[in-house]
């Protein structure tokens, strides 16, 4: 029996989130795949009620489970930045979730804005570092409100830290046995110690891996390449602050943020999975919010759960829905009830 921990968040999370787990339902009723699931009020809510986003007991309490599933957090009424850092930025410290895993697939069926690409051409991951960089925090003012006043905020990269995000991403590229590329997206030529290491640590790690081809690109040349070939990238490892550009590119190539999911992976503890986008609050509780990025997360995490055949089944549902052409849009509302869209899914669930 499989633990879940269900974060719905704030805005369209709970509506997603909820179609996520109707489909999660539907393939394991195919499969006989056995789980539980617990649902945590964590997020902006809660925050504006208690003055605290999350209890100082959540870590240890979802560490008894196996997955996580967040919807979306952000508050309308909440100061930017809080829920972020006491919720999103805590757990993926806090469980040491040191991967953020992010597919750029374009499913047949689905529109992209690149003129002549198809799903043949826009089929890679990035491979995000997900607990260093200018995410931690460190910094802060001096003379602060007047015209003297310095503000820094550190980018912070450890030898660790680095590798263990290439080594993962070499890993990946192994196992996912395409074209065996792995391009480090850096700006080596400006963060001369920082991106140093990280092209050391790069060509360090990758004489393990002698059938791997190693690929360079700066971050702002990543994002011309992006558009112009997706088609010679097969997997990316970069930088926390980049990954987070990079993939909100890469969200929209691939149709838009109501298709893009992500993970974020702790091989060797509790993962987090969650859609790109946001809590959307304008669309909230108006059951028009596209839930399909929040389904593809919950696939993902049956794919990283090791439960091979209900990821399965619930991404040939996933592309059944999306070849039936009857989504009309990618974008964070997707054209049709956020409830019809769940159901689409769960009705292709079979085995
Ligand atoms: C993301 C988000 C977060 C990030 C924010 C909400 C802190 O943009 O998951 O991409 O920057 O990582
Ligand atoms: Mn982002």
């Amino acid at each position: 029996m499989r633990k879940i921990a269900v974060i719905p968040g704030d805005g369209i999370g709970p509506e997603v989130v909820r179609e996520g787990l109707k489909v999660l339902a539907a393939a394991a009723a195919v499969t006989g795949f056995k789980y539980e699931t617990v649902e945590f009020d964590y997020g902006g809510q809660r925050y504006l009620k208690t003055g605290e986003v999350m209890p100082h007991s959540a870590l240890d309490e979802l560490r008894q489970f196996d997955a996580i599933y967040l919807g979306a957090v952000g508050h309308p009424d909440v100061k930017a930045g809080i829920i972020e850092h006491q919720l999103l930025l805590a757990i993926r410290f806090g469980l040491d979730q040191y991967i953020n895993l992010r597919p750029i697939k374009l499913y047949p069926g689905v529109w992209t804005p690149i003129k002549d690409k198809g799903p043949a051409d826009i089929d890679f991951v990035v491979v995000r570092e997900n607990t260093e960089d200018v995410y931690i925090g460190a910094g802060g003012f001096a003379h602060k409100g007047t015209d003297m006043e310095v503000a820094t905020q550190i980018m912070v990269y450890t030898r660790k830290g680095t590798e263990r995000a290439i080594r993962f991403a070499y890993e990946l590229t192994r196992k996912r046995n395409r074209k065996r590329r792995l391009t480090l997206c850096d700006k080596s030529n400006v963060l001369t110690y920082g991106h140093d290491l990280w092209q050391r640590v790069f060509r360090e790690v990758g004489e393990a891996y002698p059938d791997i081809e190693k690929d360079h690109a700066y971050v702002d040349a990543t994002t011309m390449w992006m558009v112009k070939n997706p088609e010679w990238f097969d997997v990316i490892v970069t930088t926390n602050m980049f990954g987070d550009i990079i993939t909100d590119l890469g969200a929209m190539i691939q149709g838009g943020m109501g298709i893009a999911a992500s993970g974020n992976i702790n091989p060797e503890g509790v993962s987090m999975f969650e859609p790109i986008h946001g809590s959307a609050p304008k669309y909230a509780g108006q059951n028009k919010a596209n839930p399909l990025a929040a389904i593809s997360a919950c696939q993902m995490m049956m794919e990283y759960l090791g439960e091979a055949q209900t990821a399965a089944v619930m991404e040939r549902a996933i592309v059944r829905t999306l070849e039936s052409g009857h989504i009309p849009t990618m974008s964070a509302s997707g054209g049709l009830p956020t409830t019809e869209i769940g159901d689409l899914v769960a009705g292709h669930c079979s085995g």
